[in-house]
């Protein structure tokens, strides 16, 4: 039976009490596309497969691979851009990463080891054993390792394979790069054996604080905490304002049942503690500490919150009962510079400085959940933010274990990140075709985001079919399920023409606000030519100024159907679906700063609009 993963939330605050060992750096690799390293010829385990991690016994031993002389790869990092062979690769690569405990792990401990993420299916053996497999390339997970990491040398390999799968989420076909490997951190968490297995805050459209707690320990199944050794115990919140002037606190019994005993928290309104805004973010002290019965400190969780309602009503968005329009971008989760996977706090700071620059006041990071980094740092620069599942083009819907995937990958992307007050939408699928199967599988997903967190908005990117009629009415039956319509539109560069942007009409049958998810064109940065003339500056830079002209007519604040903006797309991006010599090479060029950073004139006349709405 294979153990399953888990969740670890809260990480920042595990490193800074010390209690998190990175294993970042420099492990070996060995590309397997036949799998052999886990299966032999005949479709069994290989037990002396490469998780094995063997060396030679004696001169006659045949051991058919040898990690300390294989290929060598940086973690965190895809694989594509470290190895010119690796460049296109989709199969499994075997990672090795070795490692020594100075002494056994301390009594009253458990130990996890955790991966901030991995594409797209991983299986994680330790000393030679299979602990768990993961699905899913973009959000965070565990596996306990605890009695595991006894005091001498270790050996770590993790199986990773990007294959594309028709019963996988994302599916076939991206127009995003599919990187390999494992691209965010790993890194060994040692906790209590009963320690905070999360910890979040939140807070509801009425300005009362939402939260909850899950304390966890070893313990049989469906057990009450009064019979798991928790009776007594319980969790004390301190919430204390930036400035030092206001401070709730709050003391709840630890309840539920085994092993995860969770529970909600709503407290009275918040008021004295001063709100989160977009462009002036305030971000709050808030400490999680579970107490023995006696009241001495078992576990903690350190985290700063910003506290923000937001909300609704016809077809505007509120945030803190002021009205919002998100004239933002959308952004993938590639780096600034060399066309690689992004993660880690440089490459997020700079991206999102990009934005900032830009004049923006939201931020979709599409298409799938990007590295908390990203997320934490747009809490501290006051952008909002949408966060995205991939469930994108053409999934399988009607397959079981799609929604369980697509269900496990909502709960990564929720309760990782369902503290930062940035985040406003959760987005549960981009340009799926409408159909029963479909709206099954997203109104499932849509329920599972609202039991997870009740307080933020839930919304999608759908597909604008093409036709020349000025007035678009948007009819998708996911529309009656969603919050806010997110719309993908690509007038002026895959139909209409440019002339007649400005006089389409948006409107839909749900009376709720519409966000343009997608629009723009595409450029080869510093190609210059008539606007008229594809793949100029000029040419794209034109689509903005009449994408702009329709949109100012029919923003929500004048009685219009128009909430936001998040333009396609902030940077070019590698994908194989570019292909055109001398402009493409392997480039989305609807960036609007080249894959090297190089500002386009469309990044301009985009800013200066954005700089006259917030005059
Ligand atoms: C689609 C899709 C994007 C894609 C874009 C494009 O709308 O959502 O992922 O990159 O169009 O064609 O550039």
């Amino acid at each position: 039976m294979e153990r399953t993963t888990t969740l670890l939330t809260n990480l920042s605050s595990r490193r800074a009490a010390g209690q998190a060992r990175s294993l970042d750096g420099t492990w070996r690799g060995i590309i397997d596309p036949y799998d052999s390293g886990y299966i032999d010829i005949m479709g069994e385990r290989n037990k002396r497969g490469y998780y094995r991690d063997f060396a030679p016994r004696h001169p006659a031993d045949r051991v058919e691979y040898d990690f300390d002389t294989s290929l060598e790869l940086e973690v965190p990092g895809d694989w594509n851009t470290q190895h010119p062979e690796l460049h296109y690769y989709e199969g499994t690569v075997w990672y090795r990463r070795t490692f020594e405990c100075d002494a056994d792990e301390p009594e009253g401990t458990r130990s996890f080891l955790s991966f901030g993420a991995a594409n797209h299916t991983t299986r994680v053996f330790l000393d030679g054993e299979e602990l768990a497999r993961h699905e899913g390339g973009f959000g965070p997970f565990a596996v306990e390792a605890t009695g595991r990491l006894a005091s001498g040398h270790h050996s770590l390999v993790v199986m990773v394979n990007n294959r594309r799968e028709p019963d996988r989420i994302p599916a076939m076909r991206t127009d995003w790069w599919n990187f390999g490997g494992i691209t965010r951190s790993v890194e060994i968490i040692t906790v209590p054996t009963n320690f905070l297995r999360d910890a979040w805050l939140t807070m509801n459209a009425d300005g009362s604080v939402h939260g909850g707690l899950t304390t966890d320990a070893p313990s049989g199944p469906n057990l009450r905490a009064e019979e798991a050794g928790l009776a007594g115990m319980s969790i004390r919140i301190e919430l204390s304002s930036e400035s030092g002037e206001a401070r709730e606190e709050l003391t709840v019994p630890v309840l539920g049942t085994a092993p995860q005993f969770g529970q909600l928290l709503t407290t009275a309104a918040a008021d004295a503690f001063a709100r989160w805004q977009p462009g002036a973010p305030v971000l709050h002290n808030v400490s999680f500490s579970l107490l023995s019965p006696n009241g001495d400190e078992v576990d903690r969780i350190d985290d700063q919150v910003g506290l923000r309602t937001v909300r609704v009503d016809g077809t505007q968005i509120f945030v803190n009962d002021e009205p919002v329009f998100l004239h933002g971008i959308a952004l993938h989760g590639e780096g600034p510079t060399g066309g690689k996977r992004a993660h880690g706090d440089a490459d997020a700071k700079e991206l999102l400085q990009w934005a900032v620059d830009l004049g923006a006041n939201f931020v979709r990071l599409s298409h799938y959940q990007h590295d908390e980094a990203m997320v934490r740092e747009t809490d501290r620069l006051g952008l909002l933010a949408w966060g995205e599942l991939p469930v994108y083009w053409g999934i399988d819907f009607g397959i079981a274990n799609v929604l369980a995937n697509g269900l496990a990958q909502t709960e990564e992307l929720v309760v990782r990140d369902r503290s930062r007050a940035s985040l406003i939408l959760w987005s549960v699928a981009n340009e799926t075709l409408p159909g029963p199967e479909r709206e099954a599988f997203l109104t499932g997903l849509i329920s599972r985001v609202r039991e997870l967190d009740p307080t933020r908005l839930v919304t999608a990117a759908l597909l604008t079919i093409p036709s020349n009629d000025p007035e678009v009415h948007v009819t998708d039956p996911l529309g009656e399920f969603v919050d806010v319509i997110g719309i993908n539109q690509y007038l002026g560069w895959y139909y209409g023409d440019r002339a007649s942007i400005r006089e389409t009409n948006w409107s839909s049958d749900f009376n709720k606000p519409i966000v343009f998810t997608e629009l723009g064109a595409g450029a080869k940065f510093g190609n210059h030519g008539n606007e008229n003339e594809i793949w100029t500056e000029e040419f794209q830079a034109a689509v903005y100024r009449e994408q702009i002209a329709m949109i100012e007519r029919q923003m929500s604040a004048d009685g219009g159907h128009v909430a936001g903006l998040s333009p396609w797309i902030l940077k070019d991006f590698r994908t194989p679906m570019r292909v055109l010599p001398g402009i493409q090479d392997g480039y989305n060029r609807k960036g609007l700063v080249s894959e090297e950073g190089e500002r386009k004139l469309a990044f301009d006349v985009l800013r200066d609009w954005y700089q006259s709405l917030s005059d």
